[in-house]
């Protein structure tokens, strides 16, 4: 069964504060976008048209969910940049983070290569189910610990395209 958590409507004007946001914080760019696929695809391209400072973007392959609902805890790079980040601004643009070993893996894959400043946009946080510390700059919200699909989010590639954030749960409609 879906139920809307997060309407389309609530979701452009928090990614519109978002990039206003990020203007502020770099005002004359180019910010490096990254966002980490499938998910993350979504809110990087809306987020990219709400700020008026220069962006580029990019994008990172990871696996560290498998089907289900649940994390294997395993975490690999399947997709490589395109091009170096040393001495860039870069923002990593994930669609949640929920127990934050993706990020924690990721980030500490990125710092290596020496970019100028490296922070963590996500469209979505579960902070209770945080099993790595990560320093997020920019949250659109912060949700309960339920499953959720939609804008870039699936449960086993379904889903991503409905436009508003809905929890997805076993009961019968
Ligand atoms: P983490 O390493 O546990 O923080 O995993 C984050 C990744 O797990 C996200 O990029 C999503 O792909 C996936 N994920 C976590 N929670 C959900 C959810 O509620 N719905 C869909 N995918 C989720
Ligand atoms: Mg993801």
């Amino acid at each position: 069964m879906l139920k809307i958590l997060l309407t389309a409507d609530q979701i452009r004007t928090r990614v519109a504060e978002l990039g206003a946001q990020i203007d502020r914080d770099y005002p004359t760019g180019p910010v490096y976008l990254i966002a980490i696929l499938k998910g993350a695809c979504f809110f990087l391209a809306d987020l990219a048209r709400a700020m008026k400072t220069p962006s580029r973007i990019d994008f990172v392959g990871i696996s560290s969910y498998g089907k289900g609902k649940s994390t294997s805890g395993e975490v690999r790079l399947t997709k490589d940049l395109d091009a170096s980040i040393e001495g860039c601004d870069v923002i990593v643009v994930e669609d949640i983070v929920d127990t934050g070993i993706t990020l924690t893996y990721l980030m500490k894959v990125f710092a290596q290569r020496k970019p100028r400043s490296l922070r963590i946009a996500t469209l979505l946080d579960k902070p209770e189910r945080r099993q790595r510390q990560v320093e997020v700059h920019y949250t659109g919200f912060r949700i309960p610990d339920k499953f959720v699909v939609g804008y870039g989010l699936d449960y086993a590639e379904d889903y991503r395209n409905l436009k508003d954030v809905c929890v997805l749960s076993d009961d019968e409609p």
